[in-house]
């Protein structure tokens, strides 16, 4: 590894365990292995002469960012060398007139967010890992997040890329015109490639207005079906302000409760939660109340509504604080689907009794971005043992039968690439091959996620 050395110079070449430790296991603790060693490049043109050697070498590489992951995509699960990006962070000016920025790779969410705020701007993705995942991995997995529904995703915000093919070559495309039919689009090809195209080491990004007047509800329901007709009132009643709308159900807040010591909203546990959030120009708090009262009144249980920050905060916390809670209880199957809005309460109903089928006694916590018909099904106890994969089996080939997708934001990764087939034909898993083999022929990219290893792709449902 001395000419890496050379490169990004030697303390950016990481071989000693104590050192890589952190890079080698993603952070639920499922995803672990060794990492041949982490390289820690720090300009695209390190990235470039990098991936140069690696490829001449014939070395797998798996790309990170913040390894925030939840897929097992940005591990070195088999030996791989890991190429960290975390040191590309640098962000330039805002380019108001646009109201994009261009940043690196490694430059955090809340790194960019804050780059939008002095010009009264914003970046219009938002998750609860914020301070950690970096833009250059949220790109390459399309994170969607908690305002999905009124900006879309990674894909949505991301107005070009540049980035370092496997074989070291550079493309760049960032001049974010608004028109610029020249070809392929390589910024949404790369969005959701998971690091097997190519290595993404900067961004063009779009941001969006800064609103000032933010206002959370909370509302909590007997039962799925209420909660998810309230849904569509409220996608009806603020079609203009409604930012995000999440779910959470008793066992999940319960959880949280006992992790983090709170008293659970309105003091009792109620079946189903949803946290709404408006925001807008002038203060939504009224138009968000009557919403509420009007529409949807006698089929909630109870609500809180609350504009000022601590207040928001304080709801938030019941939702945002499910991943850590959970995690806290044990290493668990996170598996992230998306169903047809019809199908979600039904789903809702039926996937805990799937899980128990396969791994008897496992707890199963669901929580999600009701708004995108995402919901997110974490199973405790079902690690390990060899239980997880039957616990994968019946929950992904259930969404796959209701014309669901078995990944909706967090990717496919190496934990789902055995069931990719349940959503997409021999046709299009044949036309993704070919895709990779054009840009990365030696197949060095991330080699073990993404694709299914065979070709069996016999029993597909969705
Ligand atoms: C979330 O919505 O909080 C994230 O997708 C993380 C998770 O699923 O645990
Ligand atoms: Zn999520």
């Amino acid at each position: 590894m001395s000419s890496l050395a050379d490169v990004v110079g030697p303390t950016h070449v990481l071989t000693d365990p104590e050192l890589t430790a952190s890079y080698e296991t993603d952070w639920t603790g499922r995803f672990a292995g060794r990492a041949a060693a982490v390289v820690r490049p720090g300009s695209s043109e390190e990235v470039a002469a990098v991936m140069g050697l690696l490829h001449a070498a014939g070395r797998p590489v798996v790309p990170q960012g913040g390894n925030t992951g939840l897929v097992g995509g940005g591990v070195p699960l088999h030996g791989e060398v890991v190429l960290s990006l975390r040191r590309l962070a640098a962000i330039d000016a805002v380019d108001v007139a646009a109201g994009q920025v261009t940043a690196g790779a490694g430059a955090t969410l809340a790194a960019v967010d804050a780059a939008g705020a002095g010009a009264g701007l914003a970046f219009g993705v938002d998750l609860a890992a914020r301070d950690s995942a970096t833009v250059g991995g949220m790109v390459a997995t399309n994170a969607g997040g908690l305002r999905m529904l009124r900006y879309g995703g990674m894909r949505a915000q991301t107005a070009g890329v540049e980035a370092v093919l496997a074989d070291g070559r550079v493309v760049s495309h960032l001049g974010g015109l608004a028109k610029d039919n020249t070809g392929y689009d390589l910024a949404g090809l790369l969005a959701g490639s998971e690091g097997t195209l190519a290595v993404v080491t900067r961004l063009r990004l779009r941001l969006v207005p800064r609103l000032e007047y933010r206002t959370t509800g909370l509302l909590a329901f007997a039962g799925p079906d209420a909660a998810l007709e309230a849904l569509v009132t409220l996608r009806r009643r603020l079609p203009g302000s409604l930012e995000a709308v999440e779910l959470f159900l008793a066992d999940g807040v319960r959880l949280v409760c006992d992790h983090l010591g709170l008293t659970p909203p309105f003091g009792r546990l109620d079946p189903v939660y949803l946290l709404v959030e408006v925001a807008g120009t002038h203060d939504p708090t009224e138009e968000l109340a009557e919403a509420v009262v009007a529409d949807i009144g006698d089929r909630a249980l109870d609500g809180a509504v609350e504009s000022e920050p601590a207040g928001r905060a304080r709801l938030w916390r019941y939702r945002e604080a499910h991943t850590e809670a959970i995690n806290a209880a044990g290493v668990p199957v996170k598996l992230d689907v998306t169903l047809p809005f019809g199908e979600l309460a039904g789903f809702l109903t039926a996937v805990c009794a799937a899980v128990d089928g396969a791994a008897p006694g496992a707890r199963c916590v669901l929580f999600g971005h009701a708004g995108d018909g995402n919901v997110h099904v974490n199973v405790l106890g079902a690690e390990p043992g060899g239980r997880a994969a039957a616990v994968e089996d019946a929950v992904l080939r259930l969404v796959a039968r209701l014309g669901g997708s078995i990944s909706a934001e967090h990717g496919i990764g190496a934990a789902k690439r055995p069931w990719l087939h349940l959503n997409r034909s021999p046709a299009e898993i044949d036309t993704f091959r070919a895709i990779k083999r054009a840009l990365d022929p030696a197949g060095i990219l991330n080699p073990h996620v993404l694709l299914p290893e065979n070709d069996s792709t016999g029993d597909r449902l969705g």
